[in-house]
């Protein structure tokens, strides 16, 4: 595995194995990232090998069973196991995407299982996603009006231009995409990233929004928006098939047209 895509404190070594239960009719090895900072160990892989004939379909049903049989330290997220909350993003064989909606039979050989890359990592397979919310909040992702509702209660809209925001609105905000994108590894500090980008594009486009020049000079900086090369590994990984690349595209569209 390229080291671009480990995780920002790795020095990897090889950790302990947990065999399969004798019996099992079909196992399958989980090599899975291990590093808990109170420890003050080194990272490792830790080795499962499970009876994927005994297990869930999905990497997080095979997460689970793990921790549930074989080690209850293995530590990770998850809430609602329909690819819906964003929590159990991860880099599985070296392409982040989501363990609930991530099919085992899909991973070839040996699974190997890290979190997402370039993320300070908190606890094993759980990154930490402060700056990326602070990043979120800096858009303020909400409606912003100036003038009063037309019709004293609420702001209707069109079906055209509700549909503006299909391919927007279903971000779960898994971060997918903007760490696995080599302008987000090189400068998050100063570059939104894929994931911000597509949600500021979803105020932009949303015809109800009244804030749209403030939102543009918000973006206006050599770093925050403009430092998409289009690379695409964005619009790759999505696990909700959307395409940030394309939204960033569009936002650089209006930068164009207000300055003409
Ligand atoms: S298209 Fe832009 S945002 Fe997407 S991966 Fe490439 S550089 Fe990153
Ligand atoms: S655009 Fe896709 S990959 Fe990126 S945060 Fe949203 S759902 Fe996740
Ligand atoms: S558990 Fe919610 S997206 Fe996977």
């Amino acid at each position: 595995m390229a080291e671009f895509f480990l995780p920002k404190n790795s020095t990897i070594k090889k950790g302990k194995t947990h065999a399969a239960p004798a019996g099992a009719a079909k196992v399958r090895k989980f090599k899975i990232y291990r590093y808990d900072p109170d420890a003050g160990e080194n990272p490792r892989y830790d080795t499962y090998e499970i009876d994927s004939e005994a297990c869930g379909p999905m990497v997080l049903d095979a997460l689970i069973k793990i921790k549930s049989e074989q080690d209850p330290t293995l530590t990770f997220r998850r809430s609602c196991r329909e690819g819906i909350c964003g929590s159990c993003s991860m880099n599985m064989n070296g392409k982040n995407g989501l363990a609930c909606t991530t099919a085992i039979e899909d991973l070839k050989g040996d699974v190997r299982i890290s979190p997402l890359p370039h993320m300070d990592v908190i606890k094993d397979l759980v990154p930490d996603f402060t700056h990326f919310y602070a990043q979120y909040a800096s858009i303020e992702p909400w409606l912003k009006t100036a003038t009063p509702e037309p019709s004293g209660k609420e702001r209707l809209q069109s079906p055209e231009d509700r549909a503006k925001l299909d391919g927007l609105y279903e971000c779960i905000l898994c971060a997918c995409c903007s760490t696995s994108c080599p302008s987000y590894w090189w400068n998050a500090d100063k570059f939104l990233g894929p994931a911000i980008l597509l949600q500021a594009y979803r105020w932009l486009a949303d015809s109800r929004d009244e804030m749209t020049g403030e939102r543009l000079d918000q973006l206006e900086d050599p770093f925050r928006l403009y430092r998409c090369h289009t690379i695409m590994n964005c619009a790759n990984v999505c696990p909700k098939g959307l395409n940030p690349a394309k939204a960033i595209a569009e936002t650089k569209k209006l930068m164009m047209e207000r300055a003409v």
